[in-house]
Formats: C-alpha cells, sequence, structure tokens
C-alpha cells in the first residue's frame, strides 16, 4: 500500500527524514508512534504527498503519490491545527471531502447530500449536521473530520493523532471505530502518543524517531531495548493477565 524509499524530506536547514525506507502492507492497521518532534507529522504529509521530499520515492497504491486523483487518501488532521473560526457547519465540512476530488460544480447533488447523511449517520454524527464546526465536542469533532475523510471511499485512511484531546471512552470509541472500518478492508495508518492504547487496540505498531526502529505486532515491539532505542528513556514494561502496559519507570535513578 505504501512504499518509501531512501526518501528524505524536512524543511530549510532542519532535515526531518534521511534516506528512509518504510513499506506498509495493505490490509494494516498501524500505529506510528515516537517522541514530539522526531517527524511524524512529517512523515504522513510525505505519504500524502502533501509534503515535497527532497529526493527518494514515495509510492502510494502502486503509482509516485503525487500521480493519484484527490480523495484517493483519506486524511484527519491533528484537531489542534484547524482554524475554527472558519465559518462552517459540520455538514459542510463533511462536503469539502467531495469538493477536494472534483473542479468544476461546487454544489453536492441530491445523491451526495443522501451520501453525506447516511455517512453522518453511520459515524454517530448525524444529529448536528447543522452545527457549527466549533460547538461540537472533540469526540464529534473527530468523527466529522473522519467523516470528511471517507466520503471519497478511500483504500487508505491517515490521521494524526485521532486519540489526543479526547476522554478514554471517545479514546476507546474512535479505534472501536477505526477497527471496524479496518475489517471493511480500509488500510489505516495513525499516530499516537498513547502507547497503551496501541498495545490494547491496534494490531501493528510502527517504533519511529527520525527512522523507522522497529516494526511489528506490539507484543513484539514493545520491549525495553526497542522502546529505550525509541524514546532514549527507561520505560517500564508490565504484562498483566495478558494484558501490556507501558509505564515511565520512575524508580530509576537517571530518570527525575
Ligand atoms: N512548518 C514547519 N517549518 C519548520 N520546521 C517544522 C515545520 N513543521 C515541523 N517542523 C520541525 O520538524 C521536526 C519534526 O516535526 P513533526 O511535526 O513532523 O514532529 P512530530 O513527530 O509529528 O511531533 P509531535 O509528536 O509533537 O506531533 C520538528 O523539529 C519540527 O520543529
Ligand atoms: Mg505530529
Amino acid at each position: 500500500m505504501i512504499r518509501l524509499k531512501d526518501v528524505s524530506a524536512g524543511y530549510k536547514k532542519n532535515p526531518v527524514l534521511t534516506h528512509l525506507t518504510l513499506e506498509i502492507e495493505e490490509g494494516r492497521f498501524a500505529g506510528i508512534v515516537g517522541p514530539t518532534g522526531t517527524g511524524k507529522t512529517t512523515l504522513l504529509k510525505t505519504i500524502l504527498g502533501s509534503h515535497k521530499v527532497h529526493g527518494g520515492e514515495v509510492m502510494v497504491m502502486g503509482k509516485p503519490v503525487r500521480s493519484l486523483t484527490p480523495g484517493s487518501i483519506g486524511y484527519v488532521p491533528q484537531l489542534e491545527t484547524v482554524d475554527w473560526t472558519f465559518p462552517v457547519t459540520v455538514e459542510q465540512v463533511i462536503m469539502m471531502g467531495l469538493f477536494a476530488q472534483r473542479t468544476y460544480w461546487p454544489w453536492p447533488s441530491r445523491k451526495e447530500k443522501i451520501q453525506v447523511h447516511a455517512l453522518a449517520e453511520k459515524l454517530g454524527v448525524d444529529q448536528c449536521l447543522h452545527h457549527h464546526i466549533r460547538d461540537i465536542s472533540g469526540g464529534q469533532q473527530q468523527r466529522v473530520f473522519l467523516a470528511r475523510a471517507l466520503i471519497s471511499n478511500p483504500r487508505l485512511l491517515v490521521l494524526d493523532e485521532p486519540t489526543s484531546g479526547v476522554d478514554i471512552k471517545t479514546q476507546h470509541d474512535v479505534l472501536h471505530l477505526l477497527q471496524s472500518l479496518n475489517k471493511e478492508g480500509i488500510t489505516i495508518l495513525i499516530t499516537t502518543h498513547d502507547l497503551n492504547a496501541v498495545a490494547s487496540h491496534l494490531p501493528w505498531v510502527i517504533c519511529f524517531n527520525k527512522t523507522v526502529i522497529a516494526q511489528g505486532k506490539p507484543d513484539d515491539v514493545f520491549t525495553e531495548e526497542i522502546l529505550g532505542k525509541t524514546y532514549g528513556g527507561d520505560l517500564a514494561i508490565i504484562r498483566h493477565d495478558g494484558h501490556l502496559l507501558i509505564a515511565h519507570n520512575a524508580k530509576n535513578k537517571h530518570n527525575h
């Protein structure tokens, strides 16, 4: 589904990704974890083709990413980066996912309106279609942006920190929703800081710190060695009753 070969990308004087090689198979539901500022968002934008690379090759669905038709990849940005002053309703936000694909008549057809309403119902936001996007809860906003990404029926869905800023119940709801979309056949890639949510909900994890440290099943990848390499500090791994828990090792004398 995704193949990055020898990719270098970054910002002026700040090379974030250097000679990165990464493959993600079709059908995966994968979480990228790693410390803040180590290039996770940059990596997602590179995969989306919205961030220009300095070198290497970015292939998605077997094609150079920049040659894909708009809407082929669904994207849910980090909500903190959204400008909430923009005067739009929930319905209009979801519609935007349709407009990205076309350059002609900007108004939705009857059929498209029905499609938007059906998807809003599926994601549980049909009650707030006419509300201003700012006036709904964080969990609802997350679902509205998910609907905007899904309206074009993408085979790949990319979400930047979909579990941040919402309560633990909403986090689980979002992850369950993504799980069922993955079962419908959509490949899903998310970033998150919640290692425990990854351990309990995601079948696949990618440890990232400017480069790929390891990828695999959480059970295989979440070892003290790999997490140490990723985060640089001491993390304690607790296995209990078939569950995997990750905690900061506060007892370590080097960690205050
Ligand atoms: N628009 C930008 N211009 C210049 N530098 C940037 C820009 N966006 C990000 N950076 C820098 O690139 C590096 C990687 O940033 P990136 O946003 O990819 O990290 P991240 O892993 O997503 O972090 P977080 O976990 O905090 O979201 C950081 O050093 C950051 O300061
Ligand atoms: Mg980020």
